[in-house]
């Protein structure tokens, strides 16, 4: 073991001093432990300190981008125009709409009106008063990832649609409590599923969150149902979204011969807020901060 003084020349060889260069980088040995063990047993990617200031960078724009058509959308817009502003803004700051040709989607956004779960596509339909529309923004800025929708009201809806939405939003408010090291994935998905069934909705069990950073979807895979101290240990620098859909009534989907659109088989309302989530040592902090 070589010990090296502060002000050595750094062993990386960037000729600086090491306590100017790489002193305040370096990851302690059980750090670098857990983050082997991590990805070995579990594909789990933790985030370094830089990784989760490019997140945050990038969480900073989708956030912005979805206050940007909260401002703009109202009865008259169409899907298509969402998706125009989300591409141009998202472009004209220096980044690329993940969704665009992911695995084939067609548009820059995914727009999903009443009762389609999500992964809706932009086209002509125009919003007309009363509906409610989803609309989920990824951005990658210098090559990370962020993801976080919120679903809004076009003019006055019925109370069936306030009703979703505030589950919805209730669910992932909640959900975000149990997030810090110790507890397990399974804390997540119980107490939404908790709240929500609860509240006499359902929770959808096709879609689930995911891990994110430089990929779009990583792992760990993120369930919105589940039950109490199960599934994998959350631990400091994990991040994840958490994106809850919930449902007025049953819990079931059906994809569009569109091989996207996801809608709820009985014809019901559904709603979706989502987060891009950082573990923290003490619990969480939201890497798309918005309040909710
Ligand atoms: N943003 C969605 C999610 O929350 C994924 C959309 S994939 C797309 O994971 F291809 F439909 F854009
Ligand atoms: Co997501
Ligand atoms: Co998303």
């Amino acid at each position: 073991m070589i010990h090296i003084n502060r002000n050595d020349p750094c062993p990386c060889g960037s000729g600086l001093k090491y306590k100017k260069c790489c002193m305040n980088k370096m990851t302690s040995y059980s750090e670098r432990q857990l983050s082997e063990q991590y990805f070995r047993k579990y594909r789990i990617k933790l985030k370094t300190p830089e990784d989760i200031v490019g997140i945050k960078e990038a969480g900073k724009l989708v956030v912005d981008t979805l206050k940007l058509c909260e401002a703009s959308i109202k009865p008259g817009m169409t899907t298509d125009e969402i998706n125009t502003l989300v591409h141009e803004y998202t472009i004209s700051h220096g980044a690329v709409p993940a969704p665009l040709n992911y695995h084939g989607f067609p548009k820059s956004v995914c727009t999903s009106v009443n009762d389609v779960i999500c992964h809706g596509i932009p086209c002509d339909r125009k919003l007309v008063e009363g509906d409610i529309v989803n609309v989920d923004v990824t951005s990658i800025l210098h090559g990370y990832h962020a993801d976080a929708n919120m679903t809004f009201f076009v003019g006055e809806c019925s109370d069936d649609a306030k009703k979703i939405v505030n589950v919805a939003r209730e669910s992932l408010k909640r959900a975000l409590t149990v997030v810090k090291p110790g507890n397990r994935i399974g804390d997540i998905g119980y107490t939404i599923q908790e709240y929500a069934e609860g509240q006499g909705c359902s929770v959808v069990r096709d879609y689930i969150g995911h891990g994110i950073g430089r990929g779009f979807h990583e792992a760990p895979e993120v369930p919105h149902y589940g039950r109490k101290n199960t599934g994998i240990e959350l631990v400091p620098g994990m991040v994840f979204t958490i994106e809850p859909m919930i449902n007025l009534g049953e819990p079931y989907s059906r994809v569009l011969s569109d091989n996207w659109t996801a809608v709820t088989t009985d014809g019901s309302l559904s709603a979706q807020f989502e987060q891009t989530i950082l573990v923290t040592d003490t619990g969480y902090e939201v890497l798309t901060p918005y309040d909710l």
